[in-house]
């Protein structure tokens, strides 16, 4: 068997370092198989070798009988090879228009890496438009990606994040490697996913990622592919990864977007500033901006001042249509979060300014100045503060509301980490309701 692999890697002028990093072992594995004959290899291991070597069949059958001292088996993966797959093409629905984000578009799609695979990470608050960038610039990139297009949505903030392990073993299969030949251990499952995309053009969206040790064995080696990750944090992404931090819509395009999700029958005739203050209502934010359309387009007898009015009282009670919510986006954000953040987003909720500096803040969490920076810093890699200017920070309007609402459940003695039965909604809108007396606390 050594002899036979390290004629081959001579013929393919391969170093066995080379070797290594082309089939996704360690090197000395390699050199341990060239060297004893004795040494019974891990099948994975021979296959990833017959890949990283381009062994044609009979070449595979040779191999596998060396390996196990007697003759090759047909249904063996190293002998067999990697069974004929289907491209895939799994990129969900493209969004109809993408409003703006010509910048974020140019940056993602342009973004090229010296010697190594282009990964852009973009991050930023829930429903900021992450997905829908992400799935917009993966469309337009696509024709320049023949092995296809890889989508697997890690559900970074839902309440069980996929395992890297369990998303590696569905995009495996996706390649078309049979179940029974993936590997139990997450390393050797990253090591086969980088092989069989090694010298394959594909683009791979990781959506929704909840940190760094979920997308890692994710990434492929080969220069052939391409990353896009999107995640609420901010992520330390790999070597010269790009970070690119998502904002809100600009009010133009965000009137755009609520005009074009409303029907323009529903806009037609609202004065400019109208249909602008309702956008700044739902904080520019394009989760909010399509709900609120939502909202219109589902009550035929309002028009747009009854929408603003709707948005002057509590408007995260009124940003809800159907399964759609921005409270709901927001809460696993939070619930994600250790106590003690979760306690600082609840006190800074509280303040009744807009923004506020480094002291105000340490007064606000009654800490120190240092550990009230260090606790901003994880709510601004969360999203759920930012620092529009050195040493100024601020909550976004909704998740202001958000932190206010939990603030005040909080200080009102109903338990923690059940938002979802602390928000204020008037008695009218919820039907069945008994009468109650003023200050009784109704759970629904
Ligand atoms: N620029 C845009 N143009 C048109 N529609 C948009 C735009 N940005 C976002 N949307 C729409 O707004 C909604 C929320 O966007 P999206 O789901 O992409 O947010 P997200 O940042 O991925 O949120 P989450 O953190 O919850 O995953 C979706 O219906 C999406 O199609
Ligand atoms: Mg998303």
């Amino acid at each position: 068997m050594g002899v036979l692999l390290r004629g081959w890697r001579e013929r393919a002028l391969l170093t066995q370092e080379q070797l290594a990093e082309r089939a996704g072992l360690n090197v000395r594995t390699v050199r341990r198989l060239e060297n004893s004959g004795l040494w019974q290899p891990r099948t994975t291991s021979i296959l990833l070798l017959a890949k990283a070597l381009e062994l044609n069949r009979a070449e595979r059958a040779m191999l596998n009988s060396a390996v196990r001292g007697g003759p090759a088996e047909r249904d063996d993966p190293a002998v067999a090879g990697p069974p004929p797959v289907t491209v895939p093409r799994q990129l969900p629905a493209d969004v109809a228009a993408l409003a703006g984000r010509e910048r974020e578009l140019a940056i993602v799609e342009g973004h090229r890496s010296a010697g190594t695979v282009p990964v852009v990470c973009v991050s930023g608050m829930a429903g900021a438009g992450k997905t829908a960038l992400a799935v917009h610039a993966a469309h337009r990139l696509a024709p320049l990606f023949p092995d296809g297009q890889l989508y697997v949505d890690l559900h970074g903030h839902a309440t069980a994040p996929v395992e890297p392990g369990a998303a590696l073993a569905r995009v495996l299969r996706t390649l078309g490697v049979p179940a029974e030949h993936i590997p139990g251990f997450l390393d050797d499952r990253a090591a086969l996913y980088r092989s069989v995309l090694a010298g394959r053009k594909v683009l791979i969206v990781l959506d929704d990622a909840a940190d760094e040790y979920q997308i890692q064995p994710l990434l492929p080696a080969g220069r052939g592919c391409r990353v896009i990750v999107t995640s609420r944090r901010r992520l330390t992404c790999p070597g010269d990864a790009r970070n690119l931090p998502l904002d809100v819509l600009p009010v133009a395009e965000a009137v755009a977007l609520f005009a074009r999700s409303a029907g323009p029958e529903r806009v037609a005739g609202a004065p400019a500033g109208e249909l602008a203050e309702v956008v700044r209502r739902c904080g520019l934010l394009p989760l909010a901006i399509r709900i609120a359309a939502a909202r219109l387009r589902a009550r035929p007898a309002w028009g747009v001042p009854q929408l603003l009015d709707r948005l002057a009282g509590d408007r995260l009670a009124e940003l809800s249509a159907g399964r759609h919510s921005v409270a709901a986006a927001l809460d696993p954000s939070y619930e994600r979060l250790p106590a003690e953040q979760r306690r600082a987003y609840r006190l800074l909720g509280s303040f009744a300014g807009t923004d506020f500096d480094l002291a105000t803040a340490a007064a606000l969490l009654g800490t120190t100045a240092g550990r009230a920076s260090r606790l901003l810093d994880h709510l601004l890699d969360a999203h759920l503060v930012q620092e529009p200017v050195l040493g100024r920070y601020r909550l976004h309007d909704l998740v202001r509301d958000h932190a206010a609402a939990l603030f005040r459940a909080a200080q009102s003695g109903v338990p923690p980490g059940r938002p979802w039965v602390q928000r204020a909604v008037p008695l009218t809108t919820v039907p069945s309701c008994p009468p109650v007396e003023p200050g009784t606390t109704v759970l629904v």
